[in-house]
C-alpha cells in the first residue's frame, strides 16, 4: 500500500529477521485506514508505521519490524527512548498527582526545575523561568516579554530560520515553503535579515578572507534612524535546524550579542532544536563563549 500522506516513506522498507518487509507492514496498514478516516490529513509523516515500542534508540512497529530511531521524537527524546531516569521522574509524579496547574496551586517539581535551568543557563546574572508546551509559544512569549520590557515594536528574524506554527512564529520564520504557505497575511513589525552561512556566503565572500560583511546589514538596521528606538528584540538561533544546520561564525555571534547589549535590545536566544547537550554543550550558546558564569 502507497500512503498519500507520506513524504517519502510509502516505498521504506524495514528488515524483519532477514527478510525485507515492505512497508507498511498489515496491522499498521489497517491502524492507517483508521488514521485516514478520523485524523487530519493536514499532518505529514516520515515513516507509515505504528510503533508498538520504544526502547533507547530502537523503536518496534506493530508488525515487529525493528527501526533505528534517528529522530527523537524529532529531538525531544534527548537520553533515548525511556530513558530509565526519565521514567523514575515521571512516574514518582504519576503516583502522586497527574495534572495541577501552577497558576492554581504550588507543586514542588516546578521550582526544583526551574532552580536547575538558572544553574545550567549562561550569565552571571539572577534568572527566572516559565514553562510551557511548546517551542512556538516559548518563541512567542519571549517576544511579549522583549516587547513588555523595551516599550518597542519590532523584531528583527533572519533568512532560512524556523519559529514554530503559530502566526507570530510563522511570521518570523525566515522560509516560505512548507510553512508560510497559504496562511497569509502574517502579524507585521518583523525584519529579516540575512544569516550568517559561511558556505553559501549571503555577502559572496570566504570565510578566511571576508570581514564579516554579512553582518553589515543587522548593524545598519539596529542602528537606522527609522528602527533605531523602534526595535524590541533579535531572534537567533545560535545554529539553525530547519535551515539546514547552519553553524554561524563564532565573531558573529559576539558582535551581534555586544550589538544587543548596546543598544539595549533583548537577544532570543532559541535553542529549541539545539536542545540540552545536543550540539555538544548543554547550550548551543556555549560554543560562543556565553559561559555559566
Ligand atoms: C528553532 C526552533 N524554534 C521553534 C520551534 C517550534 O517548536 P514547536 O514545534 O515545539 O512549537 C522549532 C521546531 O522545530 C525550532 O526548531
Amino acid at each position: 500500500m502507497t500512503y498519500p500522506y507520506s513524504r517519502g516513506g510509502g516505498g521504506m522498507s524495514a528488515r524483519k529477521s532477514e527478510e525485507i518487509e515492505q512497508l507498511p507492514g498489515r496491522r499498521s496498514a489497517e491502524l492507517i485506514e483508521l488514521r485516514e478516516k478520523y485524523v487530519t490529513h493536514a499532518l505529514g509523516i516520515v515513516c507509515p508505521s505504528f510503533i508498538e515500542r520504544a526502547e533507547g534508540e530502537f523503536l518496534t512497529d506493530v508488525d515487529g519490524n525493528r527501526y533505528i530511531d534517528m529522530a527523537s521524537g524529532i529531538g525531544v527524546n534527548a537520553l533515548g527512548n525511556r530513558h530509565p531516569a526519565v521514567l523514575d521522574a515521571v512516574r514518582g509524579q504519576l503516583d502522586r498527582y497527574l495534572h495541577l496547574c501552577f497558576g492554581v496551586v504550588y507543586f514542588e517539581e516546578y521550582v526544583r526545575l526551574a532552580e536547575r535551568l538558572a544553574r545550567l543557563t549562561p550569565g552571571d546574572f539572577d534568572k527566572r523561568s516559565y514553562l510551557n508546551n511548546s517551542g512556538s509559544e516559548a518563541v512567542e512569549n519571549a517576544f511579549k516579554v522583549a516587547r513588555y520590557y523595551t516599550k518597542r515594536p519590532k523584531i528583527v528574524s533572519f533568512s532560512n530560520a524556523f519559529y514554530g506554527r503559530t502566526m507570530y512564529a510563522l511570521a518570523l520564520t525566515g522560509k516560505d515553503a512548507p510553512y508560510k504557505q497559504g496562511f497569509e497575511p502574517f502579524p507585521a513589525e518583523v525584519i529579516h535579515t540575512a544569516y550568517p552561512y559561511c558556505y553559501r556566503c549571503p555577502c559572496g565572500k570566504e570565510r578566511e578572507s571576508c570581514s564579516l560583511e554579512c553582518f553589515d546589514e543587522i548593524y545598519r538596521l539596529v542602528n537606522d534612524v527609522s528602527n533605531r528606538s523602534r526595535i524590541a528584540s533579535v531572534i537567533f538561533e545560535p545554529m539553525q535546524g530547519e535551515g539546514g544546520y547552519v553553524v554561524p561564525p563564532e565573531e558573529y555571534v559576539k558582535e551581534l550579542s555586544k550589538l544587543c547589549t548596546d543598544k539595549s535590545v533583548v537577544l532570543i536566544d532559541d535553542e529549541i532544536q539545539t536542545g540540552f547537550g545536543r550540539t555538544g554543550k548543554m547550550y548551543c550558546a556555549e560554543h560562543f563563549g556565553w559561559s555559566r558564569t
